[in-house]
């Protein structure tokens, strides 16, 4: 990020006004995403002059650290993400705080000093009584939190809003997930909830939408009469890193599928919302999960977890010798599933999903073949499917869309080529990458726009599709594992579940 990019970003925003006062609270200040999304996202949205213009963020973690060392941490973090000018970053660090606590410390102890700090630099700074929430901490600990908050008085005021941002995963199945908003709602009113899934907030999702319904020209072909099927791929080079006691408990189908994948579906199939706001966009993404028809487990779900293998051509251990994971871990890291949609748009329609870790490169797209012409009077190799088109939407990286489709290739003979019309971020706006999600959830969230962030019924609903597989293959797993090699694009029997209706993924 560099002065033309921050120009670039905020000359696209109409709003383009700070929000109004506030204070910014992160429990798990200390933790992994504080650092690597939380803070630097803040520090784009000041150098962009879209934070309020009074402001405090207060780091809240149990570590013993004091202001400047939380400075300082954040300092090293913002320069691994961004061009960070020194001048400024004096300016944006005045506003940073750190408050020492437990997150299951009594009301009186770690939240009272909170409560305290906060009113006291609300005074000196003269910020508003506004307070915002997030959440950044393991899962177990939402309910502790919560409830702290509403029993020290943190949670509510009269002169000022509150909300909360708790990220994913919400719960653990839809059983959990229901208990958990129903503790929530003890304290917080539904409209100051806001339940992260930080797909949400990139720029290429949202575009997907701008894509169909600003521009007429896809959207009458947009259905069952003129789409083959959808491929959805969110591929991850890297392994689970640091995080096997989170992964270990979660995998990849509550880690990737309940969540990211499912809101990339919602963003392929969503029926036209009436406007472009949390109401209506909520509504129509929750319809799509309704339409979903149960999934045949046995058929239509291959599971898979990474052995030893290779990337950029470095030995990589597979997922059983990663740090603090068992032995025999039967934790999946890979996921491929197809799915229909019972509505008139979609009925009959694949989507295949897939997602995996430790796969041969970054990678997430949402992929439409079309149906073949009705009769090719070119002479074209059928067997290679050259007669489809297909549009790619390049959510990440190469940020895009792209559109392709065949033409002649120069010379004599009338021989098709397929090829690509191409748009990309960088071309078109001149910047290497989109801004991060974070930016704009937390923007959204100081605005109360809760628009980019699920409802409790969609997660209820992403839950009862997932439920019924974890809990299949937790009581008895049905492959065996490893199945794939580190640095390949998953099981061969993922390939075998599109083979099977005469297709194939769409790699490079
Ligand atoms: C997180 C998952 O929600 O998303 C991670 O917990 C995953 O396992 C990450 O790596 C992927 O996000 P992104 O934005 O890098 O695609």
């Amino acid at each position: 990020m560099n002065k033309k990019y921050f120009e670039v970003v905020k000359s696209g925003m109409s709003k383009a006004k700070p929000p109004e006062s506030c204070t910014v609270v992160i429990f798990g200040a200390t933790g992994d995403l504080t650092h690597r999304e939380l803070v630097p996202a803040l520090y784009a949205l000041r150098c962009m002059n879209l934070m309020p213009e009074s402001f405090a963020i207060i780091g809240y973690a149990r570590r013993d650290w004091s202001d400047d060392k939380f400075r300082q941490e954040m300092h090293a973090a913002v320069k691994k993400e961004s061009d960070c000018k020194e001048e400024q970053w004096q300016e944006f660090a005045g506003h940073l705080h750190f408050v020492v606590g437990n997150f299951n410390d009594e009301p009186s102890a770690g939240y009272a000093d909170l409560r305290e700090r906060i009113e006291q630099i609300r005074e000196t700074e003269h910020i508003a009584d506004n307070v915002l929430f997030h959440l950044a901490v393991p899962p177990e600990f939402y309910g502790d939190i919560i409830q702290r908050l509403g029993a020290s008085s943190l949670a509510a005021s009269k002169k000022g809003w509150r909300r909360v941002i708790i990220e994913k995963p919400f719960g653990r199945d839809r059983k959990s997930a229901v208990t958990l908003d129903r503790e929530i709602h003890k304290v917080f009113h539904e409209t100051q909830i806001f339940r992260v899934d930080h797909f949400l907030g990139k720029e290429t999702v949202q575009n997907m939408l701008v894509f169909r319904f600003a521009n007429p020209g896809f959207e009458p072909i947009w259905n069952r009469n003129y789409i083959d099927n959808v491929q959805i791929t969110v591929a991850e080079e890297l392994g689970i890193g640091t995080r096997a006691n989170f992964y270990e408990k979660t995998g990849v189908l509550r880690d990737m599928i309940q969540n990211h994948v499912l809101q990339l579906l919602c963003m392929t199939a969503i029926e036209p919302p009436v406007t472009f706001d949390a109401a209506s966009l909520r509504t129509e993404t929750n319809k799509v999960l309704q339409s979903i028809c149960s999934v045949n487990i046995e058929e239509d779900v291959v599971l898979g977890q990474y052995g030893p293998g290779s990337l950029d051509g470095q030995e990589v251990r597979g997922y059983r010798g990663e740090n603090n994971v068992q032995e025999k871990s039967t934790t999946p890291t890979y996921a491929a599933l197809k799915v229909t949609l019972d509505n008139w748009r979609w009925a009959d329609v694949p989507f295949y999903l897939r997602t995996g870790k430790r796969m041969p490169r970054k990678l997430t797209e949402v992929n439409i073949e079309f149906k073949p012409t009705p009769h090719l009077m070119f002479p074209v190799n059928r067997k290679e499917g050259m007669n489809r088109n297909h549009l790619t939407f390049r959510l990440q990286p190469d940020e895009g869309i792209i559109y392709n489709f065949l033409a002649k290739q120069p010379g004599a003979e009338l021989v098709l080529r397929p090829v690509n019309l191409n748009f990309g971020y960088n071309t078109a706006f001149g910047i290497e990458e989109p801004p991060s999600a974070y930016q704009w959830l937390l923007f959204d969230a100081m605005e109360g726009d809760q628009t980019l962030f699920p409802r409790a019924d969609w997660i209820d609903n992403a839950w009862s599709i997932v439920d019924p597989i974890v809990e299949r293959w937790e009581a008895k797993p049905w492959l065996k594992l490893p199945n794939y090699k580190s640095g390949t694009w998953g099981p061969a029997k993922a390939d075998e579940l599109l083979k099977r209706d005469g297709k194939k993924w769409n790699n490079y």
